[in-house]
């Protein structure tokens, strides 16, 4: 397994060019990534390099046509100075699944998270330490043959970049706003709407603009058949809590399947509190919020990991959510997921993968 892996240092580190004091989301990358070529029908070449321009050409199909697919995961430095992964082999799973959908060879056995070990391990020194931060795990897969024809490609770069990062939106008390897209659609059945690809957040990209014009933070999407039925945020799913029962909408080929949404479900079930994936119309939200039987809603995600929604735009009116803070469960499920990854509580689910630490941290 990657045992042709070759590894090439920098010689000029950018770590102290970074302001760590006031780390944002993606802005700036670690020294290293790791690369792997596929041609001639098999993955090869896998090399730890320094963090850089990869030479394509303009004529490459996935520029054009969007044969691209991606990951997010985070390693985090814990409270004990070990290095964690969360739960990197359900992203290895779900990119196999993207890949299967974009016509793209999936990673052989195993060399998702052995890529993944072997870049934080390099960069280590980049995994932050501050509250909420951590080193963000960006793993791409895109075609890289030239031609113009409409049809897969038949060679592919897969590389692995890292970002040191804090959490994507900044809680300050207020929850996350959230406009209902009315007119635009992200993904329809049997398209492409379950895969980490780029297409999909293309396609959110104008809708996003417009509800930060009109004073929100992200469009929250419904169903492209009716226009009715909450499906998700642009990079996180959602939860509503209505009363004792927290609903999110089911996995039916429309949304992506989260790891965070798969590590709630399970929380919640472990503390018996009743989850419900179905269905759900914007207007058993929007009557739920205005009876009060909507306590707290959030979105959950891998950047974002678990977000209070404070407000919702629907039809030209505003409907907040509590508060428009944080709620209760909300605190606790974020609290939870932190505290394992933080390496606060013991780990009883197997969800993760604790690497070694052979150079000192950033602080020490
Ligand atoms: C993640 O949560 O890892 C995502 O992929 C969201 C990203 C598009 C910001």
């Amino acid at each position: 397994m990657l045992s042709q892996l070759r590894v090439e240092r920098t010689s000029v580190s950018r770590w102290s060019q970074v302001d760590w004091g006031s780390l944002g989301f993606g802005g700036v990358y670690a020294d290293h990534m790791f690369t792997l070529e596929y041609r001639d029908n098999a993955w090869g070449n896998p090399q730890i390099r320094p963090y850089g321009p990869v030479p394509m050409a303009p004529g490459v199909a996935s520029l054009h046509y969007g044969q691209t697919v991606f990951e997010g995961l985070k390693a985090f430095r814990g409270v004990d100075g070990v290095i964690r992964l969360f739960r990197p082999d359900a992203n290895a799973r779900r990119l196999a699944e993207s890949c299967q959908r974009l016509c793209m060879p999936p990673l052989p056995d195993g060399w998702f998270e052995a890529a993944i070990e072997a870049l934080v391990a390099v960069d280590q020194a980049w995994i932050p330490c501050g509250a909420g931060e951590s080193l963000y795990i960006r793993p791409l897969m895109i075609g890289i043959e030239e031609h113009l024809e409409v049809r897969p490609s038949r060679e592919f770069l897969f590389v692995i970049m890292t970002a040191p990062a804090r959490i994507y939106f900044k809680n300050e008390g207020q929850g996350v706003a959230l406009q209902v897209q009315e007119h635009y659609t992200r993904a329809a059945p049997g398209g492409t709407g379950f895969a980490k690809t780029a297409g999909n957040y293309a396609a959110s990209l104008l809708p996003g603009q417009c509800s930060n014009a009109a004073g929100y933070d992200q469009a929250l999407w419904l169903d492209g058949v009716e226009h009715r039925y909450i499906e998700e945020v642009g990079q996180m799913n959602i939860f509503f809590r209505f009363a004792d029962t927290v609903v999110t909408p089911p996995l039916r080929g429309t949304i992506l399947p989260g790891v965070t949404r798969d590590s709630i479900l399970t929380l919640l079930a472990e503390q018996g509190i009743a989850c419900e994936q179905r269905l759900l119309s914007i207007d058993e939200v929007t009557a739920g919020i205005e009876s009060g039987l909507v306590r707290e809603a959030f979105g959950a995600g891998t950047a974002s990991v678990v977000a209070p929604i404070g407000r919702i735009g629907y039809q030209g009116r505003d409907y907040r959510i509590g508060n428009g803070g944080t709620g209760e469960l909300t605190a606790q499920l974020f609290n939870q997921l932190t505290a394992l990854q933080y390496g606060e509580t013991p780990d009883s689910h197997g969800w993760i993968r604790q690497m070694a630490v052979t150079e000192a941290s950033p602080v020490d």
